[in-house]
């Protein structure tokens, strides 16, 4: 048996490998069940429900053990397939509902089969800043809302700082899916999202768009260089589809700063730079 530390160390590791979610209450001992592989080696068709094979390997499964779960969804679409879908779906939207139900409806993400909900964007649409972040958390896929978790309190005490809050500006991240074991989003997974984040700032429209660390920074500005060498300045965005291009300046990532304390002061400096920006004192 494993003492209680033990446990705790098994299941950190567990977390650590993005084994976070359980999908039975009663564990699965696999080296107890048949391969599946064989099973499908064979050339299982689509209609996986009519297959004999899947008769037979039900058959031969005691009755007291659970049955080997195969999947019967088709394939996931490839990712091209699904950047176009989403590029579609996205170009439809005329307003945030339309992007919402359009986002409801699509599948081409692989994160929303681990996700609890789908976390679009808090605050305010006509607000003057767009704040894009990472990915949602664990605290984001439970409550269905982007930056609540303790980066969330942080990112609020920044925006305060700065005679901002929720209702002035809109956050959101790339991926609008939590990535199990909160690891970085693919560059497939932010690029099957990015359809739906540029229309965001279409309909938006803000004066200043700020992303939230590296990952949010290089997929925006199609950049290579880390967040150090990219934050403290200014960029712009644009899409066919906006008239002018937008004031864009990245920030050190709230969560990073947690961590982090000694970036606050370079932080705070960037900060100022985006008051001004919204004041019209930096002359620009
Ligand atoms: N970190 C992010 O990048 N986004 C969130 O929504 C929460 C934490």
């Amino acid at each position: 048996m494993f003492s209680d530390d033990q446990t705790r160390d098994l299941l950190d590791w567990h977390i650590a490998m993005g084994i976070d979610e359980t999908i039975s209450d009663l564990p699965v001992d696999s080296f107890t069940q048949p391969k599946p592989a064989a099973v499908l080696e064979q050339g299982a068709p689509h209609d996986l429900a009519s297959a004999p094979q899947l008769n037979a390997l039900t058959e031969r499964t005691p009755a007291t053990s659970r049955p080997v779960i195969v999947s019967p969804a088709a394939p996931p679409p490839s990712s091209e397939a699904s950047v176009q879908t989403a590029t579609k779906l996205a170009a439809a939207a005329n307003t945030f509902d339309d992007l919402q139900t359009a986002l409801l409806g699509f599948d081409g993400c692989a994160l929303k089969r681990t996700a609890t909900s789908m976390v679009v964007a808090d605050g305010n649409p006509a607000g003057r800043v767009l704040f894009i972040g990472e990915a949602p958390g664990a605290e984001e896929d439970r409550q269905g809302k982007p930056f609540v978790g303790p980066s969330g309190q942080l990112l609020d005490k920044m925006l305060k700082s700065i005679c901002l809050d929720r209702s002035q500006v809109l956050i959101s991240n790339t991926v609008f899916w939590r990535p199990p074991g909160n690891r970085t989003p693919t560059t497939t997974e932010v690029a099957t999202c990015l359809p739906f984040v540029q229309r965001m700032v279409e309909l938006m429209m803000p004066e200043v768009i700020v992303p939230l660390g590296g990952p949010a920074a290089k997929s925006l500005l199609e950049q290579t260089a880390g967040i150090g060498k990219l934050r403290g300045r200014w960029f712009t965005y644009t899409t066919v589809n906006l008239s002018a291009p937008i004031a864009v300046t990245p920030l050190f990532h709230p969560a990073y700063l947690l961590r982090t304390p000694a970036q606050k002061r370079p932080t705070w400096r960037d900060l100022l730079m985006i008051r001004q920006r919204l004041d019209g004192a930096d002359g620009a």
